[in-house]
């Protein structure tokens, strides 16, 4: 067997990541919250590894612009929940919600966009309006549920009443759940932010949310980091950290939650330059997922079209979305990783009219004053670790134990492990000394029991890259053998080199 596809991979590698303690359900002994994950032992390792790579490459040691221009980019961490005004002007409080049904029959809620289905009626022909409709026509299609974006709540219905569709045509939006045609109710748009209240009394003045976005955190700093540090336009200010929506229907396990982190840079830069911007960004986030361990044949860049735009980007050259094809059942398949998006001048503009506060930056050179524009590469760190995951799940049937993951080295949540391959003989000891010596660097683990076939395939499904086992040999020249996981190969080196033997792969 080769590595499964689909639905039957994501029940793998589900299961693999519960049974060996990546990702559980929150509060599982409550019986879970929809929408809300847990990171085990291995899995907060790994997302936190994805997170440090990407600050290392992005605020530690940014890469080299397009003229080979070292770039300057700075972090902040901002507060989750800021003034309520920062909302109303970021346009979240009136525009960030989704179109959301009810189905009369069974209750179940459900985001108007997730479930059309066409199905064409029987003995129909297809309608010639829909001919792009091409393979399944019952597979939800990405580009029939594009059309549907931005559409008025009126402008909706028009599309989802039945009656309103040629006869001949289409049999349109059935609940998931009830056979019936017509149970869902006329779509409402729903806000997607989660309210809370600030302070003892919970009235209509005191409530807050929990910010659906680390990008605007970056916006309402952007003066602070101009005024504190030594940064100039163009300069980047890049944020990690939790953001939270009330998604309609959360689902396919993480990679649509409501509780969720992300990497956001906001890359402020003169207006007339934003274009070559955005082809530089577009390219070197691409590469940058390449770089961690994501195939390229695996990743497609794909542009928005103008319909789709989300508020903010509306007045600006575009959107393009990195995607990577997450298995499941449904569309093409491929579904946003990373969103690359040329935000105009939206968020300084509405910021600096809403809190009064000026924000343009003056250029000393040219004495020019204007509002940067911004190029923002937004990435998921809870999706970005889905990604991995899908991308290093693999099967090896020539193996006793067949799962594997295949971490990139430096996502790898367990770096090494040392094994004494008897429980005697001395060699507990040696292994021990290894282990210690290790452990100063690397995320390393010792294990004496078992079969070290046993042993071996609990560090394949942990993606560990390196075993490093203490045999009898050992004890009279001093070698170890020393196991790759990706080949299952072994080759002796000498117990006193393994440690640069690790610093080198790594
Ligand atoms: N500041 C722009 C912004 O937030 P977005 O496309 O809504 O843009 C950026 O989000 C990234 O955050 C997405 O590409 C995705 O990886 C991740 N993301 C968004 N909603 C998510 C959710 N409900 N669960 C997990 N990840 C999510």
């Amino acid at each position: 067997m080769t590595k499964p596809t689909g639905t039957a991979m994501m029940e793998k590698l589900v299961s693999l990541c519960k049974r060996r303690g990546f990702i559980f359900p929150a509060s599982e002994i409550y019986g879970g919250l929809n929408g809300f994950w847990d990171f085990g032992p291995l899995g907060a390792q790994l997302k936190n590894n994805l997170r440090d790579q990407w600050w290392h490459d992005m605020v530690e040691c940014p890469p080299m612009g397009p003229d080979n221009t070292p770039l300057s980019i700075v972090g902040v961490d901002s507060a989750i929940i800021q003034n309520p005004k920062a909302w109303v002007a970021s346009g979240h409080v009136g525009g960030f919600s989704d179109p959301m049904v009810d189905c009369r029959h069974t209750k179940s809620r459900y985001r108007l966009d997730h479930i059309l289905v066409y199905r064409p009626r029987e003995g129909a022909d297809m309608h010639p309006s829909y001919a792009f409709m091409e393979g399944s026509p019952d597979a939800p299609l990405k580009k029939m549920k594009k059309a549907l974006r931005g559409k008025s709540v009126d402008e909706l219905f028009e599309v989802v009443a039945l009656a309103d569709l040629p006869e001949e045509s289409f049999a349109l939006i059935v609940a998931p759940d009830t056979k019936e045609v017509g149970s869902l109710t006329q779509p409402r748009q729903f806000n997607l932010m989660f309210k809370t209240f600030v302070g003892a009394t919970s009235g209509e003045d005191n409530v807050a949310y929990l910010r659906p976005e680390t990008a605007q955190g970056i916006f309402l700093n952007y003066k602070n980091v101009l005024d504190t540090s030594r940064v100039k336009v163009p300069f980047g200010i890049a944020q990690v950290g939790k953001a939270f929506r009330n998604e309609v229907t959360p689902r396919n396990y993480i990679f649509r939650s409501r509780e969720f982190e992300q990497m956001e840079m906001e890359w402020f830069c003169h207006p007339d330059e934003a274009k070559k911007w955005f082809d530089y960004w577009r390219n070197a986030r691409r590469d940058w997922w390449v770089s961690i361990g994501i195939s390229k044949a695996n990743l497609q860049l794909r542009d928005h079209d103008a319909d789709e735009l989300a508020h903010y980007a509306k007045n600006g050259e575009g959107t393009v979305d990195i995607e990577y094809p997450f298995p499941f059942s449904g569309g093409d398949g491929f579904g946003e990783l990373e969103g690359v998006a040329h935000r105009s001048n939206f968020d300084l503009c509405q910021h600096q009219e809403h809190s009064k506060t000026k924000l343009a930056y003056f250029e000393p050179e040219s004495r020019e004053r204007y509002l940067p524009h911004v190029i923002e590469p937004a990435a998921g760190l809870t999706r970005g670790v889905l990604a991995v995951l899908c991308e290093a799940y693999d099967v090896d049937e020539s193996r006793p134990s067949p799962e594997l993951m295949r971490f990139h080295p430096k996502l790898a949540p367990i770096k090494a492990a040392v094994f004494p391959i008897v429980n005697k003989d001395g060699l507990p000891e040696i292994a021990d000394k290894l282990y210690r010596d290790l452990r100063v660097r690397h995320v390393t683990q010792t294990d004496a029991k078992q079969s070290i076939g046993k042993r071996y395939a609990r560090m394949d499904e942990a993606g560990t890259p390196w075993c490093f086992t203490i045999d009898h040999q050992t004890r009279d020249d001093g070698t170890i053998t020393a196991r790759d996981r990706d080949t299952g190969s072994q080759s002796r080196i000498g117990i006193d080199q393994v440690t640069s033997f690790l610093a080198d792969k790594l």
